[in-house]
């Protein structure tokens, strides 16, 4: 099975097999995953397969080259992980979400790799300034990239929900936490970058660098039909934009939050002409990113309950992809039916 296998080595299957066993900890590996405008196959669940090597190597070839150049001798090597399918209705073909492992140097303290956004952004803007999102003949799916697992120690998102401030700019994908005002003067930075020291005692294992959270950002779309557009809605600071965003905010937001753990940020971006057009992006720990369909779902059945303002359910986009596909919209439709008629009979019992 294995007359192409001499020519590997570039990419691997996840590293037990090729294990150097060395001394010390593992090697300190990213996860970080992508869609590829790439019609997925079965084969593709089998890394035995010459599908899975053919795809595995194209891109891994694009991993291995953009991570080089942004991380030079840090970086080690990246290699495929598992492919998974991923469908969207737009384009009416199966795709293909891959998991690829950014592996860095081991010998690395953990204050010096990279941090999760650096990680994320190194593809992500890559993508977003290849031409049509092709790399090295490998197309991919702007917006898709997460972090999927990370070496570095996470903290849990500060609970600070008071930040209703809407945003007009879409910059997203770092939550710094927030009090981030110049330097807090709690305590002060010790020199992290003291390579001379030649104590040869005690070393690593001190989890006290300052982490950031890595987030991935959801561009969420749906049309108010029969509602009228003013001009001022194109303008963030007018009093209509701040409504209407705030009456969007106060009745997505909980049914979000309800559904998924893991949202850290819903803002309203912008609205424009067409009945009203509403552009959010929701902001979730790449801990847990839901899919696209169980994004719409949730709009799906808030279509239902809500009544401060319209949903067409038929005009929902999650990354400008539309994901109301017939199967799981009528499945959802049904779901969210049930879940009405059960909210009714509870509140007619008081
Ligand atoms: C899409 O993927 C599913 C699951 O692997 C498969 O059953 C189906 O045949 C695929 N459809 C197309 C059009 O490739
Ligand atoms: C990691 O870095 C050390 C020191 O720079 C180097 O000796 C070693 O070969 C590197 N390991 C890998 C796998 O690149
Ligand atoms: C990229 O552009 C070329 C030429 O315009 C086109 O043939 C190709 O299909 C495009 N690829 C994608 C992924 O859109
Ligand atoms: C985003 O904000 C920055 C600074 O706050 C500003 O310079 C930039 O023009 C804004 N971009 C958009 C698209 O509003
Ligand atoms: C935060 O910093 C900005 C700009 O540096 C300043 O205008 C603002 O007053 C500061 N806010 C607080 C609470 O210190
Ligand atoms: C919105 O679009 C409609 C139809 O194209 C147009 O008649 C109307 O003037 C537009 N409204 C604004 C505020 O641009
Ligand atoms: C879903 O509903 C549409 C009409 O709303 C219908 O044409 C289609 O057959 C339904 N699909 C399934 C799987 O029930």
């Amino acid at each position: 099975m294995s007359s192409t296998h001499n020519q590997t080595t570039a990419y691997q299957t996840i590293p037990a097999t090729n294990a150097t066993t060395t001394n010390g900890p593992p090697a300190p590996v990213f996860y970080v995953g992508v869609v590829v405008y790439e019609p997925f196959d079965e084969d593709l669940k089998d890394y035995n397969t010459q599908k899975f090597e053919d795809l595995a190597k194209r891109i891994v070839a694009v991993y291995d080259m953009l991570y080089r150049k942004a991380f030079g001798a840090l970086f080690v090597r990246s290699y495929v992980i598992s492919f998974r399918v991923s469908v969207t209705s737009r384009i009416r073909m199966n795709v293909t979400e891959v998991e690829v492992g950014v592996e860095f140097n081991q010998t690395t303290p953990l204050a010096e790799l990279p941090r999760n956004e650096e990680v994320q952004k190194t593809l992500s803007d890559a993508i977003d300034s290849s031409y049509n999102h092709t790399i090295m003949d490998v197309p991919f799916s702007p917006g898709s990239v997460q972090i999927i697992r990370t070496p570095l120690p996470t903290t849990p998102p500060t609970t600070n929900s008071t930040d209703t401030t809407i945003s007009p700019n879409s910059t997203a994908t770092t939550a710094v936490n927030p009090t981030t005002n110049t330097t807090t003067p709690s305590t002060a930075v010790n020199p992290t970058t003291n390579t001379t020291t030649p104590s040869t005692t005690v070393k690593p294992t001190t989890k006290t660098t300052p982490t950031v959270e890595a987030t991935v950002t959801r561009k969420v779309t749906f049309r108010s039909l029969g509602e009228t557009f003013t001009t001022d809605l194109l303008n963030p600071s007018s009093a209509a934009f701040k409504n209407r965003a705030a009456l969007l905010k106060s009745n997505l937001e909980p049914l979000f939050q309800r559904t998924f753990s893991t949202l850290r940020d819903f803002t309203v971006i912008s609205f424009s002409n067409g009945s009203i057009i509403n552009n959010m992006d929701l902001k979730f720990s790449a801990a847990f990113v839901p899919s696209n369909i169980q994004i719409s779902e949730v709009l799906l059945k808030a279509a239902l309950i809500v009544t401060d303002f319209n949903i067409e359910t038929a005009s929902i986009l999650v990354d400008d992809i539309q994901v109301s596909s017939g199967v799981s919209h009528n499945i959802s439709l049904i779901t969210a039916l049930s879940l009405v008629l059960l909210s009714w009979l509870l509140s007619n019992q008081q």
